[in-house]
């Protein structure tokens, strides 16, 4: 009997996660519907998804995160371009190419361009 009622609470709790997984995939589809267009208009986009993301999205390791100003306050006075020699080069905890060995030059730029469209001041040159 009493194993029977807890078989039945255990029951009621899986229907219950069940029903907070679901509302959390919907509302991932429609998040994914929405920024789709923008990977078009943003070549840099696709390179960090597929080789920034991993460090620059929590910040591992101090990794600047995207639209976080203050994580970019010091790095921004190196310039833009400096900021791209440091990914092209690797800086700290960064490996070189930002890991991406097959990326070119002019690829990593664009990923840099699309860090730093983010945030609401840009570097200078
Ligand atoms: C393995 C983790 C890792 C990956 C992958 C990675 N980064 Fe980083 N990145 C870091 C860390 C850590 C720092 C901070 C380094 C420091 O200041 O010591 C950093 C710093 C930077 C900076 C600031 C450089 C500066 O001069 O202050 C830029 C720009 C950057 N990363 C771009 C990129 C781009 C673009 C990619 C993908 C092509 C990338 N990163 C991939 C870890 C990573």
């Amino acid at each position: 009997m009493a194993a029977g009622l807890k078989a039945s609470g255990l029951l009621l709790l899986c229907v219950f996660a069940l029903v907070a997984c679901d509302d959390g995939s919907v509302s991932d589809q429609q998040d994914e519907g929405v920024a789709q267009p923008a990977v078009v208009d943003q070549p840099g986009k696709q390179i960090y998804q597929k080789w920034c993301i991993s460090c620059h999205l929590n910040g591992v390791s101090s990794a600047p995160r995207l639209a976080r100003p203050e994580d970019w306050t010091e790095r921004l006075q190196r310039g833009r371009s400096g900021l791209i020699q440091s990914t092209i080069q690797g800086l700290g905890a960064m490996p070189p190419r930002g890991l991406c060995r097959s990326c070119s030059d002019e690829e990593l730029a664009q990923a840099v361009d699309y860090m730093l469209g983010t945030l609401p001041e840009k570097p200078p040159g």
